[in-house]
């Protein structure tokens, strides 16, 4: 008899090189592979319950339930389960964050990972790190590169079957720190799953893919050899391109706010005057400012001095998904 209720936690993660673009939308199979770390301190816990007599699958988030697009796009993994594990009842989803969702700072990521790893769990699957990223992926595409632990790499593969997401390096590799200066908590107006759609759009957009490979062998080797230089500069070039590529759309996208650009002019002001920092933006306002852990806590108080920002996250490198007991 399976375990009918798990929980689980899973942190979100920041790309380093970025997927922005789908080949395949329904199965969130991107047209360039990436690579990010997760996100320590910051988390979603979800709680799966598999109970026959329930008479639909619910969502609470924060302790508001929660209908329309966020549910249905959870009963689309609550299926998939089902249908792996040969259950039928239905589910209740109770989920929490630790911290502000819809402002770039890829709450998806970590809820679709949480969910793949409790909701299979709870219907007494036993799926390997694989199974589950690709499980994830079909929630939100990132969220497959939250299963796995530190710095990780989603390849992009050439089916639904190795479209999957793995570790480089442990978190322990290399400390990371990610000083998220938060300039808005507003929740953004067109969510990202909208924005895979306008990316081809743009006539930047084939540019982007076409050199992402190399941009992340750099990326993958600027990691390996802890080359922050190498590291700084290719992570910038793949948020701009992402942003460029965004700006040019149609309709464009634009997601920067004036405290967003503040955070970017001086983040390269810093690293010309020699400080080891760097900086990257997802599908939001906040910037993301990279740094090694004995520089965080400078970083921290100098961008907390910026006009425009509001307060600053401070995440080292997660480790993998997993279970609570
Ligand atoms: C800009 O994974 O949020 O953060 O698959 O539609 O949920 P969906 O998209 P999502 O897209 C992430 C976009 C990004 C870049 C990245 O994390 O690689």
């Amino acid at each position: 008899m399976p375990n009918l209720t798990a929980t689980a936690i899973a942190h979100p993660n920041i790309a380093f090189i970025k997927y922005w673009g789908n080949r395949d939308d329904a199965l969130r199979l991107p047209v360039n592979g990436s690579l990010s770390m997760n996100l320590d301190n910051l988390y979603t816990r979800t709680r799966v319950t598999f109970n026959p007599d329930l008479p639909a699958d619910s969502l609470t988030i924060n302790g508001k339930a929660a209908r329309g697009p966020a549910l249905i796009r959870v009963i689309e993994i609550l299926d998939l389960v089902r249908q792996q594990a040969g259950q039928t009842g239905r589910a209740a989803v109770v989920s929490s964050n630790n911290f502000p969702i819809g402002a770039g700072i890829a709450s998806s990521a970590a809820a679709f990972a949480a969910l793949a790893l409790s909701a299979s769990t709870a219907a007494g699957l036993e799926l390997s790190e694989q199974d589950l990223s690709r499980l994830a992926r079909r929630g939100s595409g990132s969220a497959c590169r939250s299963i796995p632990g530190g710095f990780v790499e989603w390849q992009m593969g050439d089916s639904e079957a190795d479209s999957f997401a793995f570790s480089i390096a442990p978190a322990a590799h290399w400390p990371l720190v990610d000083c998220v200066a938060v300039v808005s908590q507003v929740h953004k107006v067109t969510g990202s799953s909208e924005g895979h759609g306008l990316a081809a759009s743009s006539p930047l957009q084939n540019a982007r893919v076409g050199d992402a490979p190399r941009r992340l062998n750099l990326c993958r080797q600027a990691i390996l050899t802890k080359d922050f230089a190498a590291f700084a500069e290719v992570v910038e070039l793949d948020c701009n391109m992402m942003h460029a590529v965004m700006q040019t759309s149609s309709p464009a996208l634009l997601y920067w706010q004036p405290g967003t650009l503040a955070v970017m002019q001086a983040v390269t002001a810093w690293r010309t005057a020699g400080q080891t920092v760097c900086y990257t933006i997802d599908a939001g306002p906040n910037v993301h400012v990279l740094c090694p852990a004995d520089a965080a806590q400078q970083v921290q108080s100098k961008l907390a001095e910026i006009a425009g920002v509001e307060k600053v996250l401070i995440a080292g490198v997660g480790g993998p998904a997993r279970l609570e007991i």
